[in-house]
C-alpha cells in the first residue's frame, strides 16, 4: 500500500504518543496488537502512516528532526517506544496567533512552552510545505482557546488541498460555514475534538447510555478531571476553556435520555498537579431514580495516561480519511467524526457510531 503521509500542527505529547505509536506496532502483527481498535482498515497498517511535515513554535522543537522534538520538554507523556529512527523531517516554526496564552509565561521552562524567536512563518509559507512536502492529511493538535490559530492553519490546508483531523475543540467540523468550505473544495474533514480510547468522555457516554437503556433517569452528573500536562497548564486559563467545556458537556447532553438542567451537569478540566505530568484523573458522579423513584447514585475513579489513550483513535481516524482521499469523498465524514470525535457534526450513540464506521470502513456508507 502507499504511503499516508501526515503533516501535524503542534508537536506536544498527543503527537509524541502518536508517533511512538506508529513505530511501536511497526513490527508487530495483529495477535500481538494490544490496544488498537483496528490492526487493518482498507489494507492500511498503522505503520503505513508517515510524518512529512510538521510545525510548532517552541525553541527546544523548532529546527528539530521530529524523532527527537516529540521528546522535547515540556513533553512529558510516557515513552513507550524510545527508539524513532530519525525522520529527516524538521519542525517548521509555525505562526503563533494565540496559540501562546500570556499566563504560560509564569511557570517554570520544563512544565511551560517557550516560543522561539525564530521569524513567524506566513500561509504562503505554510501552505508551500505542505505542498512540497506532499503531505495528504493535516492533524490539528494546538492548544486549547487556539481559536486564531487553528483557523489559520485550517485555511491553509484548504488552499493546499489537504484534508484535514481536528483533534483539539475549536469547532471546525462541526461549524457549518467551515464544513460547507471543506464540502465545496472536495476536501476530507474529521472532527472535532478527539475522544479518548477509554477515557472521561467514553465512560460517562457509556454509563449515560446504560441508565437510558435501564430506565434510570439521571437527574444530576459532574465529571471533574486533574493532570499535570501543557494541556491542563494551559486550561488554568478559564478564558481559553469555553469550547472544551462545550464539546466535553454536549458529548454527554447528547446521549442522556432528557437534556439535563444546566445547573445539574458540571463536565470539564478542573485542576492542574504538576506532579501528575501526563496522568489524567477523572473524578464522575451520576446521580438517578430507580424503579419507585428510589434514589441511587453512582462513583467512579479513572486514571489514564492522557496522551497514548488518544493516539490509538487518531491512527484509525487518519486511516478512515486516507479512505475517503483514496475515494474521491470529500467534506464532513460524519460517521468517523460520530465515533471518534467528541464534538461530531451529527452526534449518535457509540454502539450507532461503531456500526455507522464499520460500514464506512467497508464501503457500505459514503461518509
Ligand atoms: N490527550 C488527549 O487524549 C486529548 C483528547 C482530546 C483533545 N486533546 C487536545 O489535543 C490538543 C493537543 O494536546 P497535547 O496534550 O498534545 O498538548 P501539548 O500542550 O502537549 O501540545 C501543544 C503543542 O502545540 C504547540 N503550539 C502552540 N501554539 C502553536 C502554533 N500556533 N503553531 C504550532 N504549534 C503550536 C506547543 O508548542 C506544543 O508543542 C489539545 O488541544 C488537547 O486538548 C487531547
Amino acid at each position: 500500500m502507499d504511503k499516508i503521509k501526515i503533516a501535524i500542527a503542534g508537536i506536544g505529547n498527543c503527537a509524541s504518543s502518536l508517533i511512538q505509536g506508529i513505530e511501536y506496532y511497526r513490527d508487530k502483527s495483529e495477535n500481538d496488537s494490544i490496544g488498537l481498535m483496528h490492526w487493518d482498515i482498507g489494507g492500511y497498517r498503522p505503520s503505513d502512516i508517515e510524518v512529512v511535515a510538521a510545525f510548532d513554535i517552541d525553541m527546544r522543537k523548532v529546527g528539530k528532526d521530529v524523532s527527537e522534538a516529540i521528546f522535547a520538554p515540556p513533553n512529558c507523556t510516557a515513552v513507550f517506544c524510545s527508539d524513532i529512527p530519525k525522520t529527516g523531517v524538521l519542525v517548521k516554526m509555525g505562526c503563533t496567533l494565540d496559540g501562546f496564552s500570556d499566563h504560560m509565561k509564569d511557570f517554570d521552562e520544563k512544565r511551560t512552552f517557550v516560543p522561539s524567536g525564530q521569524p513567524e512563518a506566513t500561509k504562503e509559507g505554510i501552505v508551500k510545505e505542505l505542498k512540497d512536502s506532499g503531505a495528504e492529511i493535516l492533524l490539528n493538535y494546538l492548544p486549547v482557546g487556539s481559536e486564531q490559530a487553528t483557523r489559520f492553519y485550517m485555511d491553509c490546508a484548504l488552499d493546499a488541498g489537504v484534508a484535514c483531523i481536528n483533534n483539539m475543540p475549536v469547532f471546525i467540523a462541526s461549524d457549518p460555514e467551515w464544513a460547507v468550505r471543506f464540502e465545496k473544495k472536495g476536501i476530507p474533514i474529521i472532527g472535532d475534538d478527539i475522544k479518548a480510547q477509554l477515557g472521561a468522555t467514553i465512560t460517562h457516554r457509556t454509563l449515560a447510555d446504560l441508565f437510558n437503556k435501564r430506565g434510570v433517569k439521571l437527574e444530576r452528573t459532574y465529571q471533574l478531571n486533574t493532570g499535570g500536562n501543557t494541556d491542563f497548564l494551559n486550561m488554568l486559563n478559564r478564558s481559553r476553556l469555553a469550547s472544551k467545556k462545550t464539546s466535553k458537556t454536549e458529548a454527554v447532553q447528547s446521549v442522556v435520555a432528557q437534556r439535563l438542567d444546566d445547573d445539574n451537569i458540571h463536565v470539564g478540566p478542573s485542576d492542574y498537579v504538576p506532579w501528575q505530568n501526563d496522568n489524567k484523573v477523572c473524578f464522575l458522579r451520576m446521580e438517578g431514580k430507580l424503579f419507585g423513584d428510589v434514589p441511587m447514585n453512582l462513583e467512579l475513579r479513572l486514571s489514564v495516561e492522557d496522551s497514548p489513550n488518544s493516539a490509538g483513535v487518531v491512527i484509525d481516524a487518519i486511516r478512515c480519511c486516507k479512505l475517503a482521499l483514496d475515494r474521491g469523498t470529500g467534506g464532513v465524514l460524519y460517521s468517523p467524526s460520530a465515533y471518534f470525535m467528541k464534538h461530531p457534526p451529527r452526534q449518535f450513540t457509540d454502539d450507532q457510531a461503531h456500526k455507522m464506521t464499520s460500514e464506512f470502513i467497508r464501503g457500505e456508507r459514503a461518509n
